[in-house]
Parts: C-alpha cells; structure tokens; sequence
C-alpha cells in the first residue's frame, strides 16, 4: 500500500500550551484510520493541522507525495483533502437541496479554477441531477426540501456528508461523526460511512468515541494521548495494548 497521507514532527501550540508533540502520522491509501484518545487529546487539532485550517508550529505534511505544510485549507481540498466537522458546518437559512447545489457547483468552480461568486443562478439540469443522486444515496429524501437549520441532528450530518462528497474527496476526514446520536442513528451512519468508503472508493480518517463505531470501522488505529501517539494499528492490537487499556479503553 502507498501513503496519501504523511505527516511529521507535527506540532502545534496554542499559545503556551502545546497541543501535539512531535506527532508522525500515516495514512495509506483505501484504509478507515481512526484516531481516538481522551477529551483534550489533540484529534480535532490534529485534523485541522491536516486539513489546513490551522497552521503547524513545526514538521512536514505530505498529500499524495506533495508538501502541502504551507498550503491553505480551501487549496487542500481542491487537491482531494475533504472533512466534516465535529459540531456540522452548513448553510442554516437555505435548504438542504440548495446547500448541496452550492457544495457541487463549488467544486465544478475549483475544477476550472474560477473563484467563489455569490449570487444565485439557476444551476444546471447536470448539477440538479447530482444532487438528487447524493440525496438518494445519502437517504436524505424527507428532509430536501427542509430549511437546513431545522434539520434533525442526524439529517444535519448526513447532509454534511453529502456535501463533502460533491467535493469529490481521495480522503475524507470525519470528527466524530456519530457524536449526540441515538443508538440506532449511530449503527444506521456507520452503515452510511462503510457505503460510501466502498462506493466511492475513498480513503477514511476519522476521529470516535463509541467504540461500536470504532471497531465497526477502522482498518487501523491510532491513539492520541496528551498530544503524542502511544499505539498505532490493527485494530486487535491496539486493543490488547496495556498502555491505551490503562489510559483510555479501560474508561469503556
Ligand atoms: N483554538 C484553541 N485555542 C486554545 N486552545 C485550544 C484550541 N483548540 C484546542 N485547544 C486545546 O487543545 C487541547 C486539545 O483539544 P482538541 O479539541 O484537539 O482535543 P480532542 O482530542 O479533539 O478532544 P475531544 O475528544 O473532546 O473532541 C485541549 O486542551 C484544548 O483546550
Ligand atoms: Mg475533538
């Protein structure tokens, strides 16, 4: 397997206080990383680090073999970097359709490299027709035509989902995609994200607490604790590890 995904000596403080430590991370092309680790590890900060939204204090990260450490995060998704956010980011006033048309047109507007032009013109029959895919795909069919606001929790990321698959993504970043869901709305999106990683052939990183979701998902594992990663990989093995039983997993 190749890497799409290098990052090293990462590390990043929020004013005295340092976050990630000197982290190496890696992520090989098709797997469902999932980074876990306690409340104030570091996993959302190790995402936005990733995904550009927030710049490094040290180290290198590489996307698909290219530095991209100084790129913006707007930049790193045209290049394939796509994510969700831990609490979902989408336009509250306008419906659920009208975000995804906004999300497909975005990217039809990095593909030929024009800017972001506000101003709502009717979009074309092929974007409609994409859009209606992903809402069927995504099992958004009742909530289309909803202000997205008013969305419940679980349409609203199911929505968000949808939207940064119109980006077209090689790698999709989730922050705790099932977080304040129910039980059944938790088993019904880990079903969702599996379909997805599957149908659109794409790489995963993901952050998680409810280890049914964890474990249900990763081909690898990572653990994050006070900003340094104690254990990395399969699955089973990382389990069994007596350093993230004592610190984490014993907590579960
Ligand atoms: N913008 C910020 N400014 C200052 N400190 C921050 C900022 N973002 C995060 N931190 C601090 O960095 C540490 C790691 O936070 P982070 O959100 O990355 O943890 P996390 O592992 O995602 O936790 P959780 O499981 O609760 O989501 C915490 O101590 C947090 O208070
Ligand atoms: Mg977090």
């Amino acid at each position: 397997m190749t890497s799409i995904l290098e990052a090293r000596g990462i590390q990043k403080s929020y004013g005295a206080v340092r976050v990630l430590e000197n982290v190496d991370f890696d992520l090989q092309d098709g797997e469902a990383h999932v980074v876990i680790g306690p409340n104030g590890a570091g996993k959302t900060t190790l995402f936005r680090c990733l995904s550009g939204e927030t710049r490094v204090n040290g180290g290198q990260i590489k996307f698909a073999g290219q530095d991209v450490t100084a790129l913006t995060g707007a930049q790193r998704v045209k290049l394939g970097i796509g994510r969700t956010f831990q609490v979902a980011r989408i336009f509250p006033d306008m419906s659920a359709f009208e975000n995804l048309i906004i999300a497909i047109e975005t990217r039809e507007r990095n593909d030929k490299g024009l800017r972001f032009t506000f101003g709502y013109i009717a979009p074309r029959q092929q974007v409609v027709d994409e859009a209606e895919r992903l809402v069927v795909e995504l099992g958004l069919e009742g909530a289309v035509d909803d202000v997205a606001g008013t969305l419940s929790h679980g349409d609203k990321k199911r929505l968000e989902l949808a939207m940064s698959l119109a980006l077209s993504p090689r790698l999709l970043m989730l922050d705790e995609p099932t977080a304040g869901m129910s039980p059944s709305d938790r088993a019904e999106a880990v079903r969702l994200i599996a379909q997805v990683r599957k149908g659109y052939g794409l790489s995963l990183l993901l952050t998680e607490h409810d280890m049914e979701v964890v474990f249900g998902l990763a081909t690898r594992l990572t653990v994050l604790h006070h900003g340094e990663i104690i254990a990395s990989g399969e699955p089973a093995e990382v389990r069994s590890d007596s350093r993230v039983r004592e610190v984490y997993l014993g907590q579960h």
